[in-house]
């Protein structure tokens, strides 16, 4: 089969998705690899580096989509790309199709098939191509929160950690899953205090368990999430429902009850985000003031640190390339119910039902879907 790699043109994206060491792997499956030239240039891999496994460079994106049967990427095709997908050609990707319904037409407009690595889900509910970027995305929210407490920037001027004689600042994380869990390690590591929220009494007893004891478990409703926002320095939007768009669990009024230079840190943004107020931002221009509260709103926090994101992404991404290589898409979906559950649109049918209902397109199964 061949695998087609274009370079990544999302606004300050660096990542690449596939390193050389992976193009050397689906060589010797017997696959021609097709990297832009370029393409790995911003994560520290050079053409050469990929030639030397085999694979082919190739001068432009219109030729890398015009050749491969199978396109892999890292973020969703930007408009200038939506042109080049062809009927039939399987894209492999982060898509959060159901915070953008644009993106959803153009998709279901180019006959595709798009696998969606953010909905592909093991048994017990594990999303493996979303962990990896959530644990960066998480300890980068901690990283950047800290910065943008700093006056300069419109932040209370807080110092996370504090230092003898001075209380440390307050990290307020909503939702404990990947993002949460490793933005609370960072703030705790800091010496902050921490408060995670979640519904999930389970996984509120789990983390009590693990997390060092500067990190406060609350169950998360209404009240609850009033009262810990009041007197916090840093929070962090670290919500999912798999695939639909995230809950607002904090409203504009709410501003008003949050202290002035107060940071919000919306990881959750690409599913739309949960702070009703959020809207994405890009590394060039992370935050704006809404109310004296700080936001900083980046959709793909991870690729602003391409040389740990790329790793960690290709390490969790590379088996399921190979797959879908290996045995073609229907016999690869067939055989890998994890990685059907990541078909989100095949020829035009919207497959994933939480993506159906964000915009009311007709579902249909995606297992009724294949021949
Ligand atoms: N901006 C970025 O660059 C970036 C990078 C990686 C991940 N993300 C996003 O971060 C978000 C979180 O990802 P994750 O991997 O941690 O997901 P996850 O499924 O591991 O965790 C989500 C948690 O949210 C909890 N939750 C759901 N509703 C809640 C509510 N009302 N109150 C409190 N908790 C609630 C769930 O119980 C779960 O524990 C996703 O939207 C993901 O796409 C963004």
């Amino acid at each position: 089969m061949k695998v087609g790699i274009p370079k990544e043109i999302k606004t300050n994206e660096y990542r690449v998705a596939l390193v050389p060491s992976g193009a050397g792997t689906l060589v010797a499956a017997g696959h021609v690899v097709l990297i832009e030239t370029g393409a790995g240039l911003g994560s520290g891999f050079t053409d050469a580096q990929y030639e030397a496994m085999g694979a082919y460079i190739v001068p432009s994106a219109e030729e890398v989509w015009n050749l491969a049967d199978l396109i892999v990427k890292v973020k969703e095709p930007v408009k200038s790309e939506w042109p080049l997908i062809r009927p039939g050609q399987v894209v492999f990707t982060y898509f959060h199709f159901a915070s953008n319904v644009a993106l959803t037409r153009a998709h279901i407009s180019s006959g595709a098939v798009c696998i969606a690595y953010e909905t592909v889900s093991l048994p017990n509910h594990e999303l493996p191509l979303l962990t990896p970027m959530s644990e960066v995305a998480g300890r980068i929210a901690v990283q950047e929160g800290a910065k943008y407490l700093g006056k300069l920037y419109g932040g209370r001027g807080v110092l996370l950690g504090g230092v003898p004689g001075v209380p440390p600042g307050k990290v307020v994380v909503l939702g404990g899953g990947t993002v949460g869990v490793h933005a609370a390690k960072m703030a705790a590591g800091l010496g902050a205090q921490v408060i995670i929220l979640d519904i999930s009494l389970e996984r509120l007893r789990y983390l009590s368990d693990v997390m060092p004891a500067n990190v406060q478990m609350v169950f998360s409703n209404r009240h609850n999430i009033l009262e810990q926002i009041a007197t916090a320095d840093l929070i962090v939007g670290a919500v999912l429902i798999p695939g639909a768009l995230a809950p607002k669990l904090v409203n504009k009024e709410d501003l008003k009850v949050m202290r002035t230079g107060t940071v919000l840190v919306d990881v959750a943004i690409d599913q739309g985000g949960c702070f009703a107020t959020s809207h994405a931002t890009t590394h060039e221009q992370p935050t704006y003031i809404v109310d004296g509260v700080v936001h900083y709103a980046v959709a793909n926090m991870p690729g602003g640190l391409p040389m740990t994101s790329t790793l960690a992404l290709t390490n969790a991404t590379l088996p399921y390339v190979l797959q879908l290589a290996n045995l073609g898409y229907q016999k690869a979906l067939k055989s890998s119910p994890a990685l059907m559950q990541g078909l989100n649109i095949i020829h035009g049918i919207v497959t994933h039902q939480k993506v159906a209902e964000a915009f009311g397109f007709a579902y249909h199964p995606a297992e009724a879907c294949l021949d």
